[in-house]
């Protein structure tokens, strides 16, 4: 199961392959929040498409705007696709943080991209796609992240954009669609996926089942409840390209500084 996406992004894993240990430091596109990049072994590795799966108010939208954020003031342009939030309500949340820096958007270094307003312009019906809207949507995102020549690329939300398809065969034929654009594309990607809260041992990555076959790695924000307390988590469930570690770890969202990670203790610890 683990390698079934590497047949439909074969291109990259070879090119993964031919980098070899050499890749290491400078192979990684540092997310800029410590504790993520040391349980990365350094960072995701450069050209993944990673899912970035939680429920509603998990802290993805947070997460991807501060991988953004940090890319930008190492001096790496990147771009924000957003489907979940109209443009005012997600700048006047992401304002409200400590790392949000509002020059990297004027200066143009994060560019914040409302999808609904492009499929408006393309005269798509903005909450039903058929097979040509899909790709023209998909040439669209291409061309903005080739012109920008964006380093990283957030999806927000890939449940989102396939709720918009109209069967699971096309759901599935975009998904393939998105994940052979993404790999020549030489950008670091996060998806974001939507799931429903899970029970306590369900492990489910993507609303419809096939998103994570596009996924060079999988990152999953839940919660687990201590003493009556819930406490936030965050577990790298998948990476190709580096070592990393598999532990849960505790999360926290802070106005100062975002997503805030420290190693989770065991009951009893
Ligand atoms: N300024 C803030 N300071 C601290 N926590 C915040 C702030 N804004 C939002 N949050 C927390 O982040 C959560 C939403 O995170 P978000 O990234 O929007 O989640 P998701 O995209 O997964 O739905 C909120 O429920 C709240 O707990
Ligand atoms: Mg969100």
């Amino acid at each position: 199961m683990e390698e079934d996406g590497a047949l439909i992004i074969n291109e990259k894993s070879n090119y993964k392959k031919m980098e070899g240990d050499s890749m290491k430091e400078n192979g990684k596109c540092k997310t800029g929040i410590d504790e993520l990049d040391r349980k990365l072994d350094g960072g995701i590795p450069k050209g993944n498409a990673v899912l970035m799966v939680g429920s509603s108010g998990s802290g993805k939208t947070t997460l991807c705007m501060q991988y953004l954020i940090n890319g930008a003031e190492m001096g790496e342009r990147g771009v924000f696709f957003t489907i979940t939030e109209p443009l005012f309500k997600l700048t006047k949340n992401i304002e409200n943080f400590g790392f949000y820096k509002k020059k990297y958007v004027e200066d143009g270094l994060v560019n914040i991209i409302d999808l609904r307003i492009i499929s408006e312009r393309l005269g798509l019906n903005s909450e039903k796609y058929n097979v040509e809207d899909a790709s023209a949507l998909l040439e669209v995102l291409k061309d903005i992240a080739d012109e920008l020549e964006v380093k990283r690329l957030v999806i927000d939300s890939i449940t989102a954009l396939c709720y918009r398809l109209q069967s699971d065969e096309m759901i599935r034929d975009f998904i393939f669609k998105l994940g052979s654009s993404l790999a020549g594309m030489g950008c670091t990607t996060i998806l974001t996926s939507e799931i429903p809260p899970t029970k306590p041992g369900e492990l489910k990555y993507s609303k419809y089942g096939i998103e994570e076959f596009i996924a060079d790695g999988i990152i999953f924000l839940g919660d687990v409840n201590r003493r009556g307390d819930i406490i936030r988590t965050l577990q790298i469930i998948k990476m190709r390209g580096t070592s990393h570690s598999r532990t849960k770890s505790a999360m926290n969202i802070s106005s100062k500084n975002g997503i805030e990670l420290t190693p989770l203790l065991k009951s009893g610890e």
